[in-house]
């Protein structure tokens, strides 16, 4: 079996209803790049049936950007790295959260904060995010260890909080310069 056809239906991508939904980014936020959760509204936001089925599946990432990769969909190389690395640290969503994402009728509920939402929620208070976040050019790990420094050490975010919004930041800053709204550049 290939690893696209292990993992969802093709029924699934038939469903593919790219656009309907607005992304999930904060008000004034809108300039960054989407982060999973953003990404993952575009694509299934419309279908509970689909979000259902993915939400319990287990993939790593590379076998994520495979599957994206395959789906025709209209995403960049880095939406689909983003997408998948959300999905390989956030899935599958535990059954408590499900269920009652299936209850209140709206499935997107489930899924937990992606990288962008976590770095507006958490990284603007002590410092400005131009220059504590958007600026700051690092690799996963690099992200990671900003968690270490002592200063850091009351930032109350989980272990999976803090990985999912190690790989969106590595895949999505920097932001240029010009990209930011002037109001923030401080
Ligand atoms: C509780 C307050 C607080 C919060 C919340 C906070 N920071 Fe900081 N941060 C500091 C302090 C204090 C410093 C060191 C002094 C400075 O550079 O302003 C710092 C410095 C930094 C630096 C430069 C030094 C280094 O570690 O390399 C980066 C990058 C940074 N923060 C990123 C972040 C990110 C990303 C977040 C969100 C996940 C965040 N900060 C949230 C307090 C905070």
């Amino acid at each position: 079996m290939t690893a696209r056809a292990a993992l969802l239906p093709l029924a699934l991508v038939a469903t593919l209803a790219v656009g309907l939904l607005p992304a999930s980014g904060q008000v004034g936020f809108e300039f960054m790049p989407d982060g999973g959760r953003g990404l993952l509204a575009q694509l299934f936001g419309g279908e509970q049936a689909s979000l259902a089925e993915l939400a319990t599946q287990t993939h790593g990432e590379a076998e994520w950007r495979g599957y994206l990769g395959g789906l025709g969909a209209d995403l960049t190389e880095t939406e689909i790295e983003t997408l998948a690395g959300y999905l390989s640290v956030n899935l599958p969503i535990d059954d408590t959260a499900l269920e009652a994402a299936k209850t209140g009728g709206d499935l997107m509920s489930a899924f937990p904060a992606d990288g962008k939402e976590l770095a507006v929620a958490n990284c603007q208070f002590c410092h400005s995010i131009f220059s504590g976040y958007l600026m700051q050019d690092r690799d996963a790990q690099g992200w990671r260890n900003t968690f270490a420094s002592p200063f850091h050490r009351e930032i109350q975010m989980t272990e999976r909080q803090r990985e999912t919004f190690a790989l969106y930041s590595f895949t999505n800053t920097p932001l240029e310069y010009e990209d930011v709204p002037p109001e923030l550049r401080f």
